[in-house]
């Protein structure tokens, strides 16, 4: 399974708005895939300095890093808060587990924004998915002014729309590849489970 994740706790988010455009043209390509929506969590479970130990969170954020972990590829839907990504998003991702969670995990990023389209966020995050070895796709999308182009659950802006599908089909087929010669995260896992049976 692939996720989306949509980048920010804040309710109602436009994020999740285009997390569900963006599940719905993995659909039209044959794909289920599902959304992880942080507001659905509760942020005071991580937020009370718990690194590293997954056993003292609660079930549900387990089940969440479980996920991420057995995860074919991850499509990341970024807003820019203050010039970069939402703290919530980091502070997911700083309760992943390193290196598993991380390293060789394919990667892919949408952003959105005022004029710059979520460029600043992104490339943040780029940084952090490139130090810990995750295989970043390089097809990027900006949703600028999303204020004005996102009515009703639906993207005005045609290019914005063709440009999302292309990245949903071509980043299916770099994890495909990835798997096919098991490069990527789920596959080295699974290899390392049935070594050590
Ligand atoms: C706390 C906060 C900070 C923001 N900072 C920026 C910013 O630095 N640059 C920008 O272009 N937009 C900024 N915005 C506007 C958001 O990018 C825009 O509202 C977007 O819809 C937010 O995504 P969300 O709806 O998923 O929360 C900010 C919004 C919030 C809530």
């Amino acid at each position: 399974m692939k996720y989306i994740i949509s980048g920010t706790n804040r309710a109602q988010s436009r994020s999740h708005q285009v997390s569900i455009i963006i599940q719905n043209l993995f659909k039209d390509n044959g794909e289920v895939v599902e959304i992880i929506d942080l507001s659905k969590y509760s942020f005071k479970d991580i937020g009370e300095g718990v690194y590293g130990s997954p056993q003292k969170l609660s079930q549900e954020w387990q089940d969440l890093l479980l996920k991420i972990k057995e995860s074919e590829g991850i499509l990341f839907v970024v807003p820019e808060y203050n010039g970069s990504m939402p703290g919530a998003l980091k502070l997911f991702i700083d309760q992943w587990s390193y290196p598993d969670s991380f390293e060789g995990r394919p990667v892919a990023f949408v952003g959105l924004g005022g004029m710059f389209g979520g460029l600043r966020p992104v490339e943040h995050l780029q940084q952090v998915m490139a130090y810990r070895s995750a295989f970043q796709f390089p097809e990027r999308v900006f949703l600028m002014n999303i204020f004005k182009t996102l009515q009703n659950g639906s993207l005005t802006d045609e290019v914005s729309m063709s440009l999302l599908k292309s990245m949903v089909g071509n980043f299916s087929k770099f994890c495909l590849a990835l798997q096919q010669f098991g490069l990527d995260a789920r596959s080295k896992m699974k290899a390392n489970l049935s070594k050590n049976k």
